[in-house]
């Protein structure tokens, strides 16, 4: 199939957001898709050098998936994917790219010496027909904690349309993971919100002696505005393992071959985690995500490879982990248990943003328990 314009931008058509409800393309693409057409943007991911080391290895020590095979790659941005999935011997790949990305891909497939091979499709997935279905759906959908901005809907739209019954995902499987951690940014955000309170007084106070407007009135919504930008938005951050003060626990494990839409609307997850560090405090907990690459039951890899963002000290990703913060964080001991309810839906505004609601119960090893708390924090 040829190129076609970028029909994306202008297009006002509304699709399903998976829930039932409606997205308009426009705000979409504006909110979201834009920051993809920077090569700044491109670049970093680009400099990820574990997430890159994990594709390239997991295309090239698996080349028995892509000799001779036809090949998707799903939101192709700078076609990185496409091109290593050509040189592994792909006789066609489809590289898709919603945003005016797809043109510098273009370039870059041609300077490889690769455009009889790679075919790359300025538009939207959803909207695009391919002449043919494919071996192997590749993508790098993978937002903060696995499922912010929403992509792997996309992938799940591509591949119900487009991969053989036979083919293949890459990657194949991802896992969600939550742990209890510690961390100073609990303190730093707390003191960020005071400040704001107290700044907020004296501007009240001068609005009343200068301009004789009482503004108290708005005390009240300006401090829940606050309290949800510092305090509940989950925050990004290079977790040092050391800050990991319990056992990590699953909150979710998903097959991409199999996973639907419905399936990543709502995660909800109760589980339970031992601290392990001796005596600590508790701030809150950190969210990652991990992917395989493991092919398909008939059709497995050769060398299984993962791609993880567990805090690590020297393998960071640009992903970092998400922090939920505690206020005030509590202290625990080595053996205390936390039985811990997690859920995560699409917030109704952004369909690519997240809310969490998290609550905990503390049984303590001493046989004193903590009064459960439960937070609502939002991934932005
Ligand atoms: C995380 S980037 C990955 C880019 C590239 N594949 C890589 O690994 O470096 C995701 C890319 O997918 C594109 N994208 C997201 N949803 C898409 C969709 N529904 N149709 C086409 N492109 C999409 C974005 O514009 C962005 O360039």
């Amino acid at each position: 199939m040829g190129s076609r314009a970028n029909g994306v931008a202008g297009d006002r058509t509304g699709t399903s957001n998976g829930g039932g409800a409606t997205v308009d393309k426009g705000v979409d693409f504006a909110n979201y898709f834009c920051t993809y057409a920077f090569l700044f943007h491109q670049k970093e991911m680009l400099s990820d050098r574990v997430r890159m080391d994990a594709y390239f290895n997991a295309i090239f020590q698996n080349k028995h998936h892509f000799l001779e095979k036809t090949v998707l790659d799903v939101g192709t941005g700078s076609g990185i994917l496409a091109i290593w999935s050509a040189q592994a011997g792909a006789r066609k790949v489809y590289a898709v790219e919603a945003t005016k990305m797809a043109e510098h891909a273009r370039e870059l497939v041609k300077a490889n010496k690769l455009e009889g091979v790679v075919e790359v499709i300025e538009g939207s997935m959803e909207d695009v027909t391919l002449p043919e279905k494919v071996d192997v759906i590749i993508s790098e959908w993978m937002g903060y904690f696995l499922l912010r901005e929403s992509m792997f809907d996309s992938v799940i739209c591509a591949r119900d349309r487009w991969l053989k019954p036979t083919g293949v995902m890459y990657p194949s499987h991802a896992r969600m993971w939550l742990a209890p951690i510690r961390s100073g940014l609990g303190d730093q955000k707390m003191n960020d919100y005071e400040g704001a309170m107290d700044d907020w007084f004296c501007f009240s106070n001068e609005t009343q002696t200068y301009y004789g407007v009482d503004m108290s009135v708005l005390t009240k919504p300006y401090s829940e505005e606050q309290k949800k930008y510092y305090l509940q938005t989950s925050l990004w951050n290079n977790l040092h393992p050391n800050q990991v003060i319990g056992t990590g626990a699953i909150i979710k494990e998903m097959d991409c071959l199999t996973a639907t839409v419905n399936d990543i609307l709502n995660v909800r997850a109760s589980i339970s985690s031992s601290i392990t560090a001796e005596n600590t405090r508790f701030c809150g907990f950190g969210g990652w995500f991990d992917v395989h690459f493991r092919g398909c039951k008939e059709n497995p890899a050769q060398q299984e490879i993962e791609l993880t963002t567990a805090p690590s000290e020297d393998n960071s990703t640009h992903w970092g982990q998400q922090v939920f913060l505690l206020h005030p964080p509590l202290r625990v001991r080595e053996g205390d248990g936390l039985i811990i309810n997690f859920s995560m839906n699409r917030s109704e505004e952004n369909h690519r943003l997240m809310e969490v609601d998290l609550s905990c119960e503390i049984r303590q090893s001493s046989g004193n328990n903590f009064p459960p708390f439960k937070n609502k924090f939002y991934i932005e």
